[in-house]
């Protein structure tokens, strides 16, 4: 087992201190510590490479529960062959100086082999919300997904979890993993933020080059667009998908990987929009893949 770390960072400014921890047995002490104390604790899974985003949902942690952990951890296991497991951004310090300012309590930072002991094989197979889009376009990526989550949640013990909306059929998938396995965990939606011009925030963004930055606005131009269109009455799912890939495809740099219009329950294809529907959209800009999504109602039902 790894050497037991524990480093505290210290911000006098607000007068918060977090700890740091890498291995499993470190991480257990800590929230058993808070049981004890019947703290209510709140988990924040993430990737790094912190931006806004990710620090909204440590405040939607916060307002949900006594204690928050955040966890970074660039899981292998949800990248594909040919995908940038290699190339992601990786920036601890910057991530844990963000942190503490943000009010996390403990941040857990284990490497593969904490997570993945030599011999681990169990892996967690995901349900029916993990079929299509993300599911078909990066095969084995929901079993990453939920393996690791499932993982977490067993070493962290939250009582709430908090996902992005911008990540919306993940947040469907692990919904559906807590309701499924009786999992004794609230998990609460975080809205996705945005850069000014619209640009979901992601650390993939961070890839594009300033031609492919500039060309990125057409992912919010083009949700935009269905927006508007689905507001004025628009019920013929397969119009929705046709202007959005008009608007996508009007941009040079991108390379459209799919567009759909679902439904926010199944995440399943609709052919007219009557109920609440999801609008997820994936392109390329050069070998970046970013991915966006609207929840969006029809007219008659707002
Ligand atoms: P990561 O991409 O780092 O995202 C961590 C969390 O931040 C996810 O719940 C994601 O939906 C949320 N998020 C990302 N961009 C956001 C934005 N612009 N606004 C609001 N929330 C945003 O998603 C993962 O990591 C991994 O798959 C993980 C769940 C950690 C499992 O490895």
């Amino acid at each position: 087992m790894a050497e037991i770390t524990l480093e505290s960072v210290q911000d006098p400014g607000i007068g918060v201190s977090m700890k740091t921890v890498v291995n499993a047995a470190e991480l257990r002490e800590v929230v058993a510590g808070w049981r004890r104390d019947n703290l209510r604790i709140a988990l924040v899974p993430t990737m790094g490479a912190l931006h806004a985003g990710h620090l909204s949902l440590v405040d939607a942690a916060r307002r949900h529960a006594d204690r928050v952990v955040v966890s970074i951890f660039v899981n292998p296991t949800q990248f594909g062959p040919e995908e940038d497991l290699d190339l992601y951004p990786r920036t601890p310090s910057e991530d844990a100086r963000r942190l503490a300012e943000t009010g996390c309590d403990l941040l857990f930072l284990p490497t593969p082999e904490v997570l993945y002991p030599p011999g681990h094989s169990v892996t967690v197979e995901p349900g029916t919300a993990a079929e299509g889009l993300e599911g078909e376009h990066r095969p084995g990526h929901f079993r990453g997904v939920a393996t690791v989550v499932t993982l977490l949640f067993n070493l962290a013990q939250p009582d709430v979890a908090v996902f992005g909306r911008k990540d919306a059929q993940q947040l469907a998938v692990i919904e559906q993993l807590v309701r499924d396995l009786h999992l004794p965990i609230t998990i609460v939606a975080g809205e996705t933020v945005r850069e000014d011009d619209g640009l979901a925030m992601s650390s993939r963004n961070r890839y594009l080059d300033a031609a492919e930055r500039r060309a990125a606005t057409v992912l919010w131009r083009s949700l935009s667009g269905a927006q508007r269109l689905i507001a004025a009455g628009e019920r013929d799912a397969d119009l929705v998908r046709a202007r959005l890939l008009e608007v996508l495809t009007s941009e040079p740099l991108v390379r459209v990987d799919y567009v759909e219009v679902v439904d926010t329950q199944t995440f399943r294809p609709v052919l007219e929009i009557t109920a609440p529907v999801v609008v997820p959209i994936a392109v390329f800009l050069g070998t970046t893949r970013l991915i966006d999504n609207l929840a969006l109602a029809p007219a008659s039902a707002e």
